[in-house]
């Protein structure tokens, strides 16, 4: 077994045994009111878990079920809460089987060990179980433990896709960590509300209180669909604008799959790197603007054509221009066509006035182009096409760029993956949930 896989199983052990050494310590213990109350939370929790908002890009979702299970511990203590944390977050993929093994056995104990965590860091900062007045010292240690359940949730998850996709850590964590406060931020106020409401009110008053939610949940699922939509439509078009020309299918996914390699070897923010993945996908949007003859011409082109062919890059990044969430990505588009030496369209931008997201779509594009049999010429090897790139270094492109892509190819996985010419469709990863989805299967960094 390689030494990595050893450290990923050996982390999901720890985390079992962790989870299993805190069950025994606190054994819950139920009456019959306990014990409906408990039924009540789970199905709650159960719910909650059921209708997360998937996220748009990669493998994550958001659910509310953490507010359920910290306004618990609150109400009933730590034991409860990570019987809770363990059982009623088990999703409906989880139970038929669609999640590998070991990502549910890890979910199971991260969750309990993250809620344990939620719950200590609570009474060591002075917070008493079943007493929620608003004063100053109960609401600071309500956030902090909240906010130690998310740093432990975190961390864990981040480990674990850490270890079995072979990304930074750190990168990745800090990245979750951004992602992770604002949602915490919002969701520590509504366990407490919970918490508070279900104190006064009981199990009615709750249940009008969620309802609402749901609602609320309901349109912001509705907005992630839309971006989501979007997205798979531009992407389809490019994908059918590629399927036109046998020679250059499967050319987005490939840059795009490079880009973000390239992207991540050179330590660009995880952010960066989701816009690297969906720019490799979209550069060449801009085609559609371009004549259907010019495009599928298999001989050289005359000048009023290669004007022509030209301006794609421009049509594509105004087609971008109004995604927000691409950011930069459409300047990128814009110039993935510039050289270094300014010799290259549309703006004849030099040197490192070209944006880096262009330089490396550049490199990732030209790279795919020489690997690849077109109309008017034959694919060459691996080694070529390093040997090409270099021999343009300075003039056409950047050499930090070219060389992380040499350091990209010495990984023999990527290589293979890269001489193979088999990339994933649904290339864009980045994960962050409160549960992880992704087996040793299925990774597909
Ligand atoms: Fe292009």
């Amino acid at each position: 077994m390689k030494r990595n896989m050893l450290l990923f199983y050996t982390s999901i052990l720890m985390t079992t045994v962790l989870a299993l050494a805190i069950l025994i310590v606190n054994p819950p213990r139920f009456d019959l009111e306990v014990f409906f109350v408990f039924i009540f939370f789970f199905v709650l929790t159960l719910g909650a878990e059921a209708m997360p908002v998937r996220l748009p890009r990669g493998d994550g979702s958001v659910s509310v079920s953490f507010a359920i299970i910290y306004a618990y511990i609150l109400l009933y203590g730590i034991s409860l809460g990570v019987l809770l944390a363990t059982v009623g977050t088990l999703s409906k993929r989880e139970i038929t089987g669609k999640v590998a093994w070991h990502a549910v056995v890890f979910n199971r104990a991260q969750l309990a060990v993250s809620a344990a965590t939620a719950g200590y860091v609570f009474l060591l900062l002075g917070g008493q179980i079943g007493y929620l007045d608003l004063t100053f010292s109960n609401l600071i240690a309500i956030t902090v433990g909240g906010f130690a359940y998310m740093f432990v949730n975190a961390t864990l998850v981040t480990l674990y896709l850490a270890l079995l996709e072979k990304v930074d850590f750190t990168r990745m964590w800090l990245y979750n960590i951004q992602w992770a406060i604002p949602n915490f931020a919002a969701l520590i106020p509504l366990s407490y509300l919970i918490a508070v409401i279900y104190d006064i009110t009981g199990v009615p008053g709750l249940i009008l209180f969620l309802f609402p939610l749901l609602l609320a949940r309901h349109a912001f699922q509705r907005y992630m669909d839309m971006r989501e939509v979007y997205i798979n439509t531009i992407s389809s078009l490019t994908r059918a604008l590629e399927a036109k020309d046998a020679y250059t299918y499967g050319h987005g996914d490939r840059v795009s799959f490079l880009a973000k390699k390239i992207g991540r070897k050179m330590n660009l923010s995880e952010s960066d790197v989701e816009v690297l993945g969906y720019v490799g996908v979209l550069h060449d949007i801009g085609k559609i603007g371009v004549k259907d003859g010019i495009l599928n011409k298999p001989g050289p082109f005359t000048g009023e054509e290669f004007r022509e062919m030209k301006k794609h890059p421009e049509i594509g990044a105004e087609i971008l221009k109004g995604v927000s969430f691409l950011g930069n990505g459409s300047k990128w588009v814009k110039y993935h066509h510039e050289r270094l030496d300014g010799s290259g369209y549309p703006d004849g931008l030099i040197g490192d006035n070209i944006p880096l997201g262009a330089r490396i779509i550049a490199v990732a594009d030209a790279f795919d182009a020489i690997m690849s049999d077109r109309s008017y010429k034959k694919a060459r090897g691996l080694d070529f096409a390093v040997r090409e790139l270099e021999a343009n270094v300075g003039t056409q492109f950047d050499g930090g760029v070219v060389a992380a892509l040499k350091a990209v190819l010495e990984d023999p996985e990527s290589a293979k993956q890269v001489i193979e010419r088999k990339v994933p469709i649904d290339s864009a990863v980045m994960a962050m949930a409160a549960t992880v989805e992704k087996g040793e299967g299925d990774s597909h960094v």
